[in-house]
């Protein structure tokens, strides 16, 4: 087998960081160094629970957990408990962990683990303050990095905060400008072009609660409040995961395509948030960004699933109605 590839992963959790959590923690593909979170979906504390939530139902508890910025670089905190419940979890409302490693200072941790480790990766699935942070802190410690993956932004769709803005970016738009600014490296631009596209169905969910046992509970559970704001506020039957689309993109590119482009964040007025993707080359700047347009569902489908329930890929290859 290749090697794993090292990835810190920097999140919101949020039933959809959640589910991404899942997914990476049983990729083999991946050896997860660490979980930073930021505020966006809750407040970090919380995401810090919910979080470990997640590395509890994967027995791997031994994964750092640490706790990142607690506002945006200028704005005031706009959470989505509509969205993902009071406790970010589908107002489930689990007991706290026991046990766990939690630890304060993600940025630091970022920069730390950069400037030791060669091949990291970040995936970033939430608004870009820690990244921001890591970044004014030591940018140098970022040459090092290898790939850099953000569930953001929104190019030719439209946004689920304003028209034009995708929650992660709009949430914190300083940070987001200022990382597409000052990365140095291209970053991989899942948005909402792509992740719109992968709705779980009441049929998979029900498939997922049949076949899973204490995990399928577990996601049965927190995707039902999900489901239900998805069908007040889009007329959509299901609910759409954003972020597991970015972390099975990291695994295999071969579920997404795109194209180069450079990529600026408006940050203030009314078009807050939203990425403006230079996709005729009107500025002829340097290209700092891959933007996502095109997904395969159904290959990313069977790869969640295969991933979380591996011991029923017969099930998930052969049963009907689920994708
Ligand atoms: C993003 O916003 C959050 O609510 C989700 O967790 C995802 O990261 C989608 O716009
Ligand atoms: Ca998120």
């Amino acid at each position: 087998m290749k090697e794993r590839r090292k990835v810190i992963i920097d999140c919101d959790p949020g039933i959809d960081d959640s589910l991404a959590l899942l997914l990476a923690l049983k990729s083999k593909e991946l050896e997860v160094l660490g979980i930073t979170i930021v505020c966006g979906n809750v407040p970090a504390k919380q995401g810090v629970q919910n979080a470990l939530k997640a590395l509890e139902l994967c027995k791997s508890l031994h994964v750092p957990v640490y706790l990142g910025e607690e506002t945006p670089l200028k704005r005031e905190l706009v959470t989505a408990q509509d969205t993902h419940g009071e406790d970010g979890v589908g107002e489930c409302f689990f007991e706290e962990i026991n046990g766990g490693i939690v630890k304060n200072g993600a940025a630091h941790y970022i920069i730390e683990t950069l400037a030791k480790e060669n091949n990291v990766s970040i995936i970033a699935l939430g608004p870009l303050t820690n990244i921001a942070k890591a970044l004014m802190k030591d940018k140098e410690a970022f040459q090092n990095l290898d790939e850099f993956i953000s569930m953001g932004g929104a190019f030719r769709i439209h946004g689920n905060c304003s028209p034009v803005a995708e929650f992660n970016y709009w949430v914190d738009p300083q940070a987001a400008d200022y990382v597409y600014k000052n990365l140095g490296k291209k970053i991989h631009m899942v948005g909402l072009d792509v992740t719109r596209k992968i709705v779980l169905t009441p049929n998979t969910i029900e498939f997922i609660e049949k076949i899973g046992g204490e995990l399928g509970k577990y996601i049965k559970d927190i995707t039902r409040f999900y489901v239900d704001f998805h069908w007040k506020q889009e007329g959509i039957i299901g609910c759409v995961i954003n972020d597991p689309l970015a972390v099975a993109y990291f695994i295999d590119r071969s579920i997404c395509r795109g194209f180069s482009s450079s990529v600026e964040i408006v940050h203030e007025g009314i078009a807050m948030g939203q990425s403006i993707v230079d996709a005729e080359n009107f500025y002829k700047r340097e290209d700092n960004a891959f933007i996502l347009t095109e997904v395969d569902f159904k290959r990313f489908m069977l790869m969640f699933l295969e991933r979380l329930f591996p011991e029923k890929i017969n099930l998930i290859q052969n049963t009907q109605g689920v994708m």
